[in-house]
C-alpha cells in the first residue's frame, strides 16, 4: 500500500508546542519537546489491514547529545530508548525507522522523550 505520512504537528502533543522556526519540515511545522523526561507525542494510525509496518519518524536534532525516546503501539513497548543521534542542525532532517505491528481500527503510536534533553524536533511518522 502506498506510504500515509502523519503530520506530528496534527498529533496529540504532551509537553511540546508546534514550531516552523527551522526550514525543511513538511506540513505547516514540527513538534518541539519540551526538553525534559516525559514529554510525548501520539499519532493515531488506522490501517487497512493488520499486519506489520516500518514506521518511520523524520526529526532534526541540532544538538550533538543523542534524544532517545521510547515508541510504544498501543502501550506495548517496542523501543525502550530508540536512538534520535544529531543531525548537524535543526534544519537537516533525517529518518529513523522501527518495524511495529498494528491492528486493524485505531493504533495509538507513542514516542517519549527518555531523557532530561527531550525529544528531537519531530516533523513526521509516515507508515
Ligand atoms: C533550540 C531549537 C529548538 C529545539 C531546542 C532543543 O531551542 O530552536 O527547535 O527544540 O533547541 O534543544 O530541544
Ligand atoms: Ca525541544
Amino acid at each position: 500500500a502506498a506510504a500515509t505520512l502523519h503530520e506530528a504537528e496534527a498529533a496529540t502533543i504532551s509537553q511540546g508546542v508546534v514550531d516552523s522556526d527551522h526550514a525543511g519540515f513538511t506540513g505547516s511545522g514540527f513538534v518541539n519537546y519540551d526538553n525534559l523526561v516525559g514529554s510525548y507525542v501520539d499519532f493515531t494510525l488506522t490501517p487497512a489491514q493488520s499486519g506489520q509496518v516500518r514506521l518511520v519518524l523524520r526529526y532534526a536534532n541540532g544538538t550533538t547529545a543523542d534524544r532517545p525516546m521510547r515508541i510504544t503501539v498501543n502501550g506495548a513497548q517496542l523501543a525502550p530508548g530508540l536512538s534520535f543521534p544529531g543531525t548537524g542542525s535543526w534544519t537537516t532532517w533525517r529518518t529513523v525507522t522501527v518495524q511495529a505491528t498494528l491492528h486493524t481500527g485505531a493504533n495509538t503510536v507513542r514516542a517519549t522523550a527518555t531523557t532530561a534533553g527531550g525529544g528531537p524536533n519531530l516533523d513526521s511518522l509516515t507508515v
